[in-house]
């Protein structure tokens, strides 16, 4: 079942490479059921072999490609966002600019910590965003999901693990429907929307990420 508001125009199971303000300035309006996003944290991450991720130094990006995402999600419909707690005022800002109400937030409890300072780092986290009034799903999941793995990163610096996403996407969407990931490093919330029937539509600023993405749901040529 697809939802009938999408228009046929809209590009499925396609990886885009650039700059996804730009790239989602082609989408029409309300053109994808769900986004689930990961946006740079805004916290000038550097990986212990010394690897970064583009724009994570800078927020000139955050207001303009939310307004984006707002437009091209469908009316009444979600975003789940993660985001960098240590920039969560920039973000909230950005969201609320942009049209979104906030309807949620999601805390991911690892059993390692990523860092150590002040604290044990210890979970990542994520807001649920609503455009509109959106229908509540009909089982709600919970609100703290176990994480349930490390990566090991292989993919890419900040990959997400797919058992976190999975769920996600299977509440807040319905099979057949298109999911959107604008900054979609590895690919990962394309590989858990594909595993659960739905289309994706991703986008990615970094070639070699790009290429990893592209590798991984099978659009080499
Ligand atoms: C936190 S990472 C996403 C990692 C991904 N969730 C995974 O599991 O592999 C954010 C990604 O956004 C990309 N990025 C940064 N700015 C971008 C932009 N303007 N347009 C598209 N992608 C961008 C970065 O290159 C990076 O791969």
């Amino acid at each position: 079942m697809q939802s009938a508001s999408i228009p046929p125009t809209t590009p499925r199971n396609r990886i885009a490479r650039g700059d996804c303000i730009r790239m989602m300035q082609q989408l029409a309006n309300d053109s994808v059921d769900l986004v689930v996003t990961d946006p740079p944290y805004l916290c000038r991450y550097t990986d212990r072999s010394g690897r970064t991720v583009a724009n994570d130094d800078n927020d000139a990006w955050l207001r303009p490609a939310f307004r984006e995402i707002h437009r091209v999600l469908r009316r009444d419909g979600f975003a789940v966002s993660f985001y960098g707690w240590s920039a969560v005022d920039r973000f909230v800002a950005a969201w609320r600019e942009a049209g979104f109400s906030v309807a949620g937030h999601i805390v991911f409890r690892k059993r390692y910590a990523s860092s150590t300072r002040f604290l044990r780092y210890e979970h990542e986290q994520a807001y649920l965003l609503a455009k509109g009034r959106p229908t509540p799903p009909h089982q709600p999941i919970g609100d703290v999901i176990d994480w349930p793995r490390a990566t090991g990163n292989r993919r890419h610096p900040t990959e997400k693990p797919v058992e976190i996403l999975r769920p996600l996407i299977e509440a807040f969407s319905a099979p057949g429907d298109v999911v959107l990931d604008p900054f979609c490093g590895s690919g990962s919330t394309l590989a858990a929307a594909r595993d659960v029937g739905r289309d994706f539509l991703g986008i990615e600023l970094d070639p070699a990420h790009f290429q990893t993405a592209r590798t991984r749901l099978g659009l080499q040529s």
